[in-house]
C-alpha cells in the first residue's frame, strides 16, 4: 500500500474532537449497575462475537478485567472473520483470552462462520496488522490450545449449538444473556435463522456497528462490522426488536484523549495484560498517532470496540438514547452496507417499521475514561498468562 492510499485509509477511520485531557482518579472504581450480583441471584451472562483485531483485543481484556466488578460472568468467546480472516482471528482469540482475568483461560472459544452470508469479505490488514494483532512484536505466538488446528468451515453448526443451549441454560436458571457482536454480524444471523427462539433468549443485543449519520468509515456511508456482511445486518436488525446500538460516530466523539492513553500505558511493567495490549496497539496508536493528529486533528485513541463492552458492563454509561427504527439498504451503487436510521424527521417517518433499535448518541465521557484506565489492572495482580 502506498502512503496515499494508506493515508486513505486512515481517513476513513479517524475523524475526532478534541477531548478533556485529565487524568483519571486511578482509585475511583465505577459504580455498579442495578442488574449485578450483588443485587440478586441474577447473573449476567455475556458472549462476545469478534473479530479480533487490535480494538476488539482492548475489549476483550476490558471485559475479562472488570466483568467480575459487574457482575458479569463471561460464557463464550464467539469468533467470525473480518478484520483479518477467521485463522488469525481464531488464534488472536486464545491469546487475547490469556489475559482476560484469572478465569480467561477457561472461557470457551466457539468458531462460527469464516465468510459473510452473500457478500464477498474484505479485510482490514492495513490497521489491525496482518495477523490481526497489530504484528507486534514479543507478544506470546503460542501453541496454545485452540478448538481446531486450521480454517474452519463456513457455518459451524457446534458454535450454533452451543450459543443455544448457553442461552437455554441462562433462561431456566433466571439470569439474563447478553450477546455482543464487535465485527460482521454473520454467526447471530445465521443462529437465530437455525434456532428462531434465540430471539427471545436473548435479553439484551449490543452490536458495535453501523452509523446514523451516513458518514461511513468503510465506505462513504458504510461502516465496516455492517458493510462487511449486509445480508447479514439487515437480518438482524430485521429480526430482533431492540438492537442497542454503538455506533462508529459515537465511538469518534468519544474517544480516549492521548494523556490518558499513555498514562494508562505506562503501567505496562506492573500488569502483563496491559504489556501485551500495549504491544498490540503499538503500531495504530503510538506508531502512526502523528500522521491521525496531522491529517486529522486526531486528539485521541478511538476505540471502537472497547467502548462498546464498557457499555455491556455499565448500560448507565449511556446519557441519552433513542428508540429508532434501522434498516441496512442492500441495493444501492453507493450506498450498500448503509444503515438507515428513521429519526423521526423526514416525511417517510415511521412508514418503513416498527422501532427496533435503541440508538446510544451520547456517554459519559468521564465514567468510560475511568474504565478505560481499568483494562488489565481489574483484574487480580497474581494473573499471570500461562504460556509466558
Ligand atoms: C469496527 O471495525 C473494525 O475494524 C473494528 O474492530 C470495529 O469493530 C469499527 O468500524
Ligand atoms: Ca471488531
Amino acid at each position: 500500500m502506498t502512503e496515499a492510499e494508506l493515508f486513505l485509509a486512515l481517513a476513513k477511520l479517524l475523524l475526532i474532537k478534541s477531548m478533556a485531557t485529565n487524568a483519571p482518579s486511578s482509585e475511583h472504581v465505577p459504580s455498579l449497575p442495578e442488574a449485578s450480583t450483588e443485587s440478586g441471584n441474577k447473573e449476567r451472562w455475556l458472549i462476545i462475537d469478534n473479530d479480533a483485531g487490535i480494538d476488539d483485543a482492548a475489549a476483550m481484556v476490558l471485559a475479562g478485567s472488570l466483568a467480575k466488578s459487574y457482575g458479569v460472568v463471561i460464557k463464550a468467546l464467539v469468533v467470525s472473520y473480518g478484520n483479518v480472516g477467521q485463522e488469525h482471528v481464531l488464534r488472536n482469540n486464545a491469546k487475547i483470552r490469556q489475559h482476560m482475568g484469572p478465569d480467561g483461560i477457561s472461557i470457551p472459544i466457539l468458531p462460527g462462520h469464516d465468510k459473510p452470508l452473500v457478500a464477498t469479505a474484505g479485510h482490514a490488514s492495513f490497521w489491525h496488522g496482518l495477523d490481526g494483532l497489530g504484528d507486534a512484536k514479543g507478544i506470546p505466538q503460542g501453541p496454545f490450545p485452540l478448538p481446531h488446528d486450521g480454517p474452519v468451515e463456513g457455518g459451524s453448526q457446534d458454535m450454533i449449538a452451543r450459543v443455544t443451549e448457553i442461552a437455554e441454560e441462562a433462561a431456566s436458571k433466571g439470569h439474563e444473556l447478553i450477546y455482543c457482536v464487535l465485527g460482521p454480524m454473520t454467526n447471530l444471523a445465521s443462529a437465530v435463522r437455525v434456532n428462531p427462539k434465540l430471539k427471545s433468549l436473548i435479553k439484551r443485543l449490543v452490536v458495535m456497528g453501523g452509523c446514523g449519520n451516513a458518514r461511513g468509515n468503510d465506505s462513504l456511508t458504510g461502516e465496516f462490522n455492517v458493510l462487511t456482511d449486509p445480508e447479514a445486518a439487515s437480518i438482524v436488525f430485521a429480526t430482533f426488536d431492540n438492537v442497542e446500538v454503538v455506533s462508529w460516530e459515537l465511538t469518534l466523539v468519544h474517544s480516549v484523549p492521548w494523556p490518558i492513553f499513555d498514562k494508562w500505558r505506562s503501567l505496562a511493567p506492573q500488569h502483563p495484560a496491559i504489556d501485551f495490549l500495549d504491544k498490540v496497539l503499538h503500531l495504530a496508536y503510538v506508531e502512526r498517532r502523528v500522521v491521525h493528529t496531522d491529517s486529522y486533528k486526531y486528539n485521541g485513541a478511538i476505540i471502537c470496540d472497547a467502548l462498546a463492552i464498557a457499555y455491556v458492563l455499565e448500560p448507565k454509561l449511556a446519557k441519552k438514547s433513542k428508540s429508532v427504527w434501522v434498516g441496512v439498504e442492500l441495493e444501492g451503487t453507493l450506498t450498500r452496507g448503509q444503515t438507515v436510521v428513521d429519526w423521526g424527521t423526514s416525511q417517510q417517518a415511521g412508514k418503513h417499521g416498527d422501532k427496533n433499535c435503541t440508538w446510544v448518541i451520547d456517554i459519559d465521557q468521564t465514567v468510560w475514561e475511568e474504565m478505560f484506565a481499568r483494562i488489565g489492572v481489574g483484574e487480580s495482580s497474581s494473573s499471570k498468562p500461562s504460556s509466558e
